[in-house]
């Protein structure tokens, strides 16, 4: 059984998605446990959390790039006394550049934050949800993981295509267990992740501002397709008809498609 306000852990909750599914996770009663690097922002959240639903929030300042860190996290909430009933593995930045002219360090680094923390977090947290009969695990992965491979994207596309279908694996191993477990799949969101990743002016540009969703949407929809235990959830319309059209178009024809956009847009990663 759930405690009686049940606590979420969100990791990346000090902007973008991460805070807006926060906000919706406090919003139907959920007490929050806030990890992110910027301390400032988790505490002015927690505080804000606090303020307009009446539930308990507390930051967990962690860099989820080093080592031991989920460790540290997970150790932060049980010296309060309290155990993780949803966890939401959603921080991340969206490096880009040709893969042999991006540095190592930023390369493991992606790996360990955006791949092997969300695994980790999720094998040590499972247990106990599975004990206790309840639990949820949302991952935010993208709509880029139900394309194929796109240039620049090197390891971008194939962590954010690992997470739907270790999402869809656990979601059916935990059927009947009475915990959800959904790959939150959304394509252009406003949040800061483009500014992190400089790429802003060129997306702008380059994409119509029907394609670009807002994160507190997002982070709806996301909360909505875990509640309903939906495996998978590409967020907005015009997102889903992407997604099908790529499991639809044959894989040699969407990959010249893609080479053939690239030429369009006039950008050689490895330039
Ligand atoms: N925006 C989009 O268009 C889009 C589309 C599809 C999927 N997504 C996915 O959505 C997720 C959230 O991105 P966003 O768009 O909300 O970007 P954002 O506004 O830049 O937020 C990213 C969050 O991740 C945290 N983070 C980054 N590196 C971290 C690290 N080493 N340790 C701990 N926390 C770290 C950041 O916090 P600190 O800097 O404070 O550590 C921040 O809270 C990502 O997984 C991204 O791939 C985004």
């Amino acid at each position: 059984m759930p405690e009686p306000r049940p606590l979420c852990l969100v990791t990346g909750a000090s902007a973008g998605i991460g805070a807006e599914l926060a906000r919706v996770f406090a919003a139907h009663g959920w007490d929050l446990a806030l990890t992110a690097r910027r301390a400032e922002r988790l505490q002015a959240l927690a505080e804000e959390l606090e303020a307009a639903h009446g539930v308990e929030a507390f930051a967990i300042p962690a860099d989820l790039a080093q080592a031991g860190a989920c460790d540290a996290v997970l150790g932060a909430v049980a010296e309060r006394g309290r155990v993780v009933s949803g966890l939401v593995n959603n921080a991340g930045d969206g490096l880009t550049g040709a893969f042999a002219q991006v540095g190592w360090p930023e390369q493991a680094a992606m790996l360990q934050v955006m791949l092997t923390a969300v695994v980790e977090m999720s094998h040590k947290v499972l247990p106990g949800m599975t004990g206790r009969g309840f639990g949820r695990i949302l991952n935010v992965a993208s709509l880029a993981g139900k394309l194929p491979g796109s240039p620049g994207q090197t390891l971008y596309t194939p962590i954010k295509t690992f997470l739907v279908r270790f999402s869809q694996t656990l979601h059916l191993e935990n059927l009947g267990a009475g915990v959800h477990v959904t790959a939150l799949c959304p394509g252009f969101t406003f949040t800061e992740f483009h500014d992190v990743n400089q790429s802003r002016a060129k997306l702008e540009k380059l994409t119509p501002r029907w394609l670009w969703q807002d994160a507190r949407t997002v982070a709806r929809q996301g909360y909505a397709a875990l509640e309903a235990n939906r495996p998978v959830c590409v967020t907005g319309a015009p997102n889903r008809a992407i997604a099908l059209a790529s499991r639809l178009i044959p894989e040699d024809l969407a990959l010249s498609l893609t080479a053939w956009s690239q030429r369009r847009i006039g950008r050689r990663w490895s330039d």
